[in-house]
């Protein structure tokens, strides 16, 4: 029996097959829909996704669990992929949110030691069993909210010893949750208060210590850089991609945040596995990363959060040919919910992204974001069953009716990890 289970019919069946890579254009617009579908899991594999009647398993109950949906208002859809997040945190910022309120912007906040590198004097502070603590806590959340896959960034040590610190957390937290966790190096997340006046003595540390020590240990797959003014500029963040790139890291970027660097365009030269944020993107930063398969990782969960009116243009980026993936940036500071279906609220009533091409960009387009798109975002034979079924009558509820919780059951590979 162990995870071993046939789920039978499933009213909305959201399989999301089609090409083997992240969809763009009128591809974000396809979900795959079954009605009256099944899906049967063996060894937390999917063997069959597909119509009620085309179903030729033998599905003995000795073998199976068995979940008949009768049809009624339940979705079954991939479980999310939250690509862009940091869940790793010695304290919350709730005193900088009030500030944001009354009127103080995000960047002075950080002009006045408030942002990352409060968070980085904090953590440096905390012990490792309680960063993990709290890191655990945040995964639960990630999954009682449907998300079965998470990007974990670094980025609130910015020393090496806290760096690898935070990393270790994340590698070995990650042994301790269902939740699959993907790691990534941040070190170049802010400029550390003692190299304020020159930053490229910050970069030679993390491009000659910081990057081969993460990579010796094994404990990043990816890189990425808040590439920003104030923060790390184009010349900084080229010097640190390079070698990330020769140590054999993928890349991912903050970019085009604040404001137009073409930090985006730097992302597609070193061929990026994403450019996230974008709410400043270009349209020649765009036809770039179209050209380089880069992915547009939409994070509208921060410009919400902070109060902006600004969104990235993801009617312009698709059109340009550009696949989008949505993330929530779960972070204390500009954007603190790990929810993905708040996130598929604001995408499609402040980015006039449609239903369908927020889920498309929340689950296999997210897995491409993470270089897994050939294992989980979408239900196919042979994949992972990271899945979830949600109390909705049709997907369009999950945006529509927002604020609330539509999950019912997350299964993650085969197994059911939470049932309500
Ligand atoms: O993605 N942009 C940089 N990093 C985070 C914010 C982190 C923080 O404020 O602690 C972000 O928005
Ligand atoms: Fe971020």
């Amino acid at each position: 029996m162990k995870n071993n289970i046939a789920i039978l019919n499933i009213r909305e069946l959201i399989t999301l097959k089609g090409p083997k890579r992240a969809r763009i254009k009128e591809e974000m617009k396809e979900l795959g829909i079954v009605h009256n579908g099944a899906l049967v899991i063996e060894n937390g594999k999917i063997i069959f996704s597909g119509k009620m009647e085309e179903l030729n398993i033998d599905i003995s109950k000795s073998k199976f669990e068995i979940i008949d949906l009768k049809n009624e208002e339940y979705v079954v859809m991939p479980g999310f992929v939250d690509s862009h997040t940091h869940p790793v945190f010695a304290e919350t910022r709730e005193e900088e949110y009030e500030m944001r309120i009354r009127g103080i912007s995000y960047e002075e906040i950080a002009k006045r030691g408030g942002g990352i590198l409060n968070s980085a004097k904090k953590l440096r502070e905390s012990s490792k069993d309680k960063l993990k603590s709290i890191f655990l806590k945040n995964c639960e959340i990630f999954i009682k909210y449907g998300t079965t896959t998470i990007e974990a960034k670094s980025g609130y040590g910015l020393t090496l010893k806290d760096e690898i610190k935070m990393l270790e957390v994340i590698d070995e937290g990650k042994k301790e949750t269902p939740l699959d966790v993907f790691p990534t190096f941040l070190g170049a997340h802010a400029i550390p208060e003692k190299y304020k006046e020159n930053p490229e003595k910050y970069v030679d540390l993390i491009v000659n210590e910081m990057i081969p020590e993460v990579v010796r240990r094994k404990l990043a797959l990816f890189c990425d850089v808040f590439c920003e003014k104030g923060f790390f500029d184009i010349e900084l963040t080229e010097r640190i991609l390079k070698r990330a790139t020769q140590y054999g890291l993928k890349i991912k970027i903050h970019a085009d945040e604040l404001y137009s660097i073409g930090a985006s365009s730097l992302a597609a030269k070193y061929k990026a596995l994403s450019a996230d944020h974008l709410e400043k993107i270009r349209k020649i930063d765009m036809e770039n990363m179209a050209k380089s398969g880069t992915i547009a990782t939409l994070l509208p969960g921060t410009a919400y959060n902070l109060g902006l009116t600004h969104y990235p243009p993801a009617r312009e980026i698709i059109e340009n040919g550009v696949p989008v993936a949505l993330a929530t940036d779960f972070n204390p500071g500009s954007c603190f919910t790990p929810n993905m279906q708040l996130i598929l609220s604001i995408a499609c009533t402040q980015m006039k992204m449609t239903p369908a091409e927020t889920i498309v960009a929340a689950t296999i387009n997210g897995a491409y974001a993470l270089d897994i798109g050939d294992k989980v975002g979408s239900l196919e034979s042979g994949k992972d069953a990271d899945l979830i079924i949600l109390n909705c009558k049709n997907y369009k509820m999950i945006p529509y009716m927002f604020g609330i919780n539509h999950v019912k059951t997350v299964i993650k590979k085969g197994k059911i990890i939470l049932d309500s």
